[in-house]
């Protein structure tokens, strides 16, 4: 059976088969991955635009690697060296892209929609790699990537997403995606910055991160997004790391086989303290490894590459 979306535009309405089916075809990338040679054939042929209107590094470069060793060609496309900066609209963009017969389209940007809005402009394949306050659909398969190769499942699971939810488009698709896998999620952070519409997602909220990290098998810190953020929306980030920024101390508060992550770029000393993010109980490299991977098993599985 093949995967049953066109697009990849979050992780909100995905099925439990089709997750499946991307997390063991990457587990099966992850494999070619550890060769020498790290090419293989299945998207020959095939070119996918990468356009990106928002900054990004790992995003961006394990897309550009994925579609690389999957013998595609990848092109990139950057808002500052482009016709954006004339003025051109994102719909003559795509339109005037698609002219030149593309296959795929891989797209962040700081609006939300703007994936959905792409596949009403073009006949592409289209992937989400973030829009906007919405979904980062590949960032939450990759940690369920991570969590399901460190634990061998994630059915019954416990997770914990710890601070900026509000602005956090990973916290969304890992609730969406790690709720529809079986695992149980908390949200946690300053009442701030927590949705405010907390019932519109499938975990529970709270803002006392003791109780929360209770029994966890997974703490995830999120990136205080300052630059989403109005002022005073935390009293300051000195009472932030105090309450919620994770450090030994916090650490401590853990099953001794709980595991730290966080979808970069980190804050050191802020979220989370730079001796938590580089210890043995840290998984985040893994997670951008797995990158790599997931990147490669959602390109293939929307690419057609499963008819090869
Ligand atoms: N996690 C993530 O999306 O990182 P980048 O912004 O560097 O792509």
């Amino acid at each position: 059976m093949g995967i049953s979306i066109q697009h990849l535009l979050g992780l909100e309405g995905v099925s439990r088969d089709d997750i499946t089916l991307i997390l063991d075809t990457a587990n099966s990338f992850h494999e070619v991955l550890q060769r020498e040679i790290k090419v293989v054939p299945p998207l020959r042929g095939k070119t996918v635009v990468n356009l990106f209107y928002e900054n990004s590094t790992r995003t961006r470069i394990s897309f550009e690697l994925a579609e690389k060793r999957l013998s595609a060609n990848p092109v990139s496309f950057s808002t500052s060296a482009s016709s954006v900066s004339k003025g051109e609209s994102l719909r003559d963009t795509i339109r005037n892209i698609e002219a030149m017969k593309i296959d795929m389209v891989v797209v962040r940007h700081s609006s939300p929609g703007v994936p959905l809005f792409l596949t009403h402009c073009t006949n592409a394949v289209v992937i989400n790699a973030g829009d906007g306050l919405h979904e980062h659909p590949t960032q939450g398969l990759l940690d369920m990537m991570t969590i399901r190769r460190t634990f061998g499942k994630l059915d019954g699971l416990k997770a914990v997403l710890v601070g900026d939810v509000l602005h956090s488009r990973v916290a969304r698709s890992n609730i969406w995606g790690m709720k529809t896998m079986g695992m149980e999620v908390v949200a946690c952070g300053p009442p701030t910055l927590l949705p405010q519409h907390p019932d519109q997602l499938p975990c529970r909220f709270t803002d006392n991160l003791h109780e929360a990290v209770e029994g966890a098998d997974v703490v995830m810190l999120l990136r205080l997004q300052l630059e989403r953020m109005d002022k005073g929306l935390i009293p300051s980030i000195r009472e932030y790391r105090e309450r919620y920024g994770f450090d030994m101390d916090k650490l401590a508060w853990l099953p001794q086989h709980a595991v730290i992550m966080h979808p970069g770029p980190i804050n050191r000393g802020i979220e989370l303290a730079s001796d938590v993010a580089d210890c043995g109980r840290s998984v985040i490299l893994d997670q951008v490894t797995n990158g790599v991977a997931v990147r490669m098993a959602v390109l293939y599985l929307l690419g057609g590459g499963e008819n090869d």
